[in-house]
């Protein structure tokens, strides 16, 4: 049976990834999970020098999800590379950072920098933050932004380049089109939902910087939707995330269009979930008769020109 699944010339061992900011750098997962038997581990949001994140309250828990507002919490450059990195190539697992700089620059030198670390498997573009000023979310919703800031990372990339779509758009798959013309390799599909929090003892956000970012199984449907879309108008590989805490949800993004799929905010209830629905879905994929995991991709679409559609 094969699970392994392709994003350009990179090929991950099978299709469960964990989300970006939801695992830190691994450590705190590897006491729970081996590394290595993930698809990829997409590291914390990296800037050039380290930042200490928002001020104030950061994460609340929301019917069936969470609100974050960490605001880019990280070690930056040189300690990613000097220490994050080495703890994870040493323990096997194929690493994609996530590139968050605050400025078109800042994301290309982040990008040329640690695409020319072996270690490094893939990059992530991450141009849908909403929980800082500078940067994020702006590069992701506004598509001349966009398409600045996804040219010269791409410029800059010397491995598979995954540009992280924000879901907080009208329309996502034109964002999604308008990176694979610049020559990402992949799309990953979704960032978190604005959302807001108001303290009515105080009468106040809850949040210092008011709006924060919504994930969890209560955005699934929206991120469904939002692969879905995507995988209709362009032909790179789609990383589907949003919600997932099932062998179900997780086949839900697969037949959506997902190449492969991203755990976030349910590592945060239980490390072992991305490691457990590898083995889920290897004995679901037996018990369908299914020898090839790609045959599933985008099953729920009608069958595309050119192809011979999901066959089982
Ligand atoms: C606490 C927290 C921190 C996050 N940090 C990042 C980040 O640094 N970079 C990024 O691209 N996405 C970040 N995300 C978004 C997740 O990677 C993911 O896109 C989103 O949470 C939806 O997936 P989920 O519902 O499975 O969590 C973060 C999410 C959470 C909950």
């Amino acid at each position: 049976m094969n699970i392994s699944v392709k994003i350009k010339d990179l090929v991950l061992k099978n299709p469960l990834t964990v989300a970006s900011g939801t695992a830190g750098y691994g450590e705190e997962l590897a006491r729970f999970i081996d590394l290595a038997k993930l698809g990829a581990i997409f590291t914390k949001g990296l800037s050039l020098k380290p930042r200490p994140g928002n001020r104030g309250n950061r994460i609340l828990e929301t019917p069936s999800g969470v609100l974050n507002s960490i605001g880019l919490e990280n070690v930056g450059l040189e300690r990613f590379l000097s220490e994050k990195l080495p703890f994870l190539a040493e323990r096997g697992a194929t690493v994609i950072p996530n590139v968050a700089g605050h400025s078109v620059e800042e994301n290309a030198d982040l990008c040329r920098e640690l695409s020319a670390d072996p270690r490094v498997a893939a990059l992530e573009l991450n141009v849908s933050c909403p929980n800082v000023k500078e940067g994020g979310m702006v590069f992701g919703t506004d598509l001349d932004r966009f398409t600045e800031v996804v040219t010269k990372s791409r410029k800059a990339s010397r491995c598979p380049l995954i540009v992280k779509l924000s879901p907080n758009v009208s329309d996502i798959a034109a964002f999604a089109v308008r990176a694979e013309e610049l020559g990402a390799d992949a799309v990953s599909a979704v960032n978190t939902f604005l959302g807001m929090k108001i303290d009515v003892k105080k009468r106040r956000p809850h949040f210092e910087n008011r709006v924060a970012g919504l994930s969890g199984p209560a955005i699934r449907p929206l991120a469904v939707r939002a692969v879905y879309q995507v995988y209709e108008k362009v032909r790179i590989p789609v990383i589907g995330l949003g919600g997932i805490a099932s062998l179900d949800d997780m086949l839900e993004f697969i037949m959506a269009g997902a190449s492969a799929v991203s755990v976030g905010t349910m590592n945060m209830v239980d490390p072992g979930v991305s490691v457990d629905l590898v083995g889920a879905l290897e004995r679901w994929l037996g018990d369908e008769k299914i020898n090839d995991l790609n045959e599933l991709i985008g099953a729920a679409h009608p069958v595309r020109e050119g192809t011979t559609g999901c066959s089982t």
